[in-house]
């Protein structure tokens, strides 16, 4: 399965349960890329998008311990397990684990690509995706020219897995 993530040069993802910066041109990406593929999330995630609601056009996955949380259009996870074994449903090409924190670290060993815009700042983040350029397990395998919104810098980034495990 897949990662999807913009991170800054600390690998920062989050801050205050937001994001670091509003870039219209990685959002289009984003819905580029995950459009009618399943997206895996965790329940903080999902709480933070517009109105608490799930993303259109998309199965959406969402990871919590509550037993009585279940929102509309969402296929509710109460463990990893639980979610890796609903994930065998589906292609793992299809699959993009796309946050937040502590769902990037715990899908990460089951992941075989990621996709990270890395925006040239740090906004001193307060939740963090785990380092791939220092992970021997992974490789940078492309780069996309570098871009820019509202003064922020961006490029778009691939990373493969070389080593390791992964579903
Ligand atoms: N830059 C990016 O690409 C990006 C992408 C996504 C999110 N973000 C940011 O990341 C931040 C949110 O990340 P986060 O780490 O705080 O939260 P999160 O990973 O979105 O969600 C954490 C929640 O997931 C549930 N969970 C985690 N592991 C689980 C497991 N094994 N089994 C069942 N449920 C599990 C728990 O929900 P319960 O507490 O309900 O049990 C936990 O509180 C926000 O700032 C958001 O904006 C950034």
């Amino acid at each position: 399965m897949n990662l999807i993530a913009a991170a800054d040069e600390a690998w920062g993802i989050g801050k205050d349960g937001g994001l670091l910066a509003h870039l219209p041109g990685d959002m289009k990406y984003f819905r580029e890329t995950t459009q009618g593929k399943v997206v895996v999330m965790g329940r903080k995630t999902l709480e933070s998008f517009p109105g608490g609601k799930p993303l259109k056009n998309r199965t959406n996955i969402v990871l919590t311990r509550n037993g009585a949380y279940q929102p509309e259009g969402v296929r509710v996870c109460r463990s990893r397990e639980e979610a890796l074994e609903a994930l065998k449903e589906f292609p793992p090409e299809d699959v993009f684990v796309i946050g937040g924190g502590e769902i990037y670290r715990e899908l990460l060993p089951y992941c075989s690509r990621a996709y990270v815009t890395h925006i040239f700042h740090d906004f001193k983040a307060d939740t963090y995706l785990p380092d791939l350029d220092s992970d021997p397990d992974w490789r940078l395998s492309g780069t996309g020219e570098r871009r820019e919104d509202g003064g922020i810098a961006y490029e778009f980034r691939v990373y493969e897995r070389c080593a390791g495990f992964a579903q």
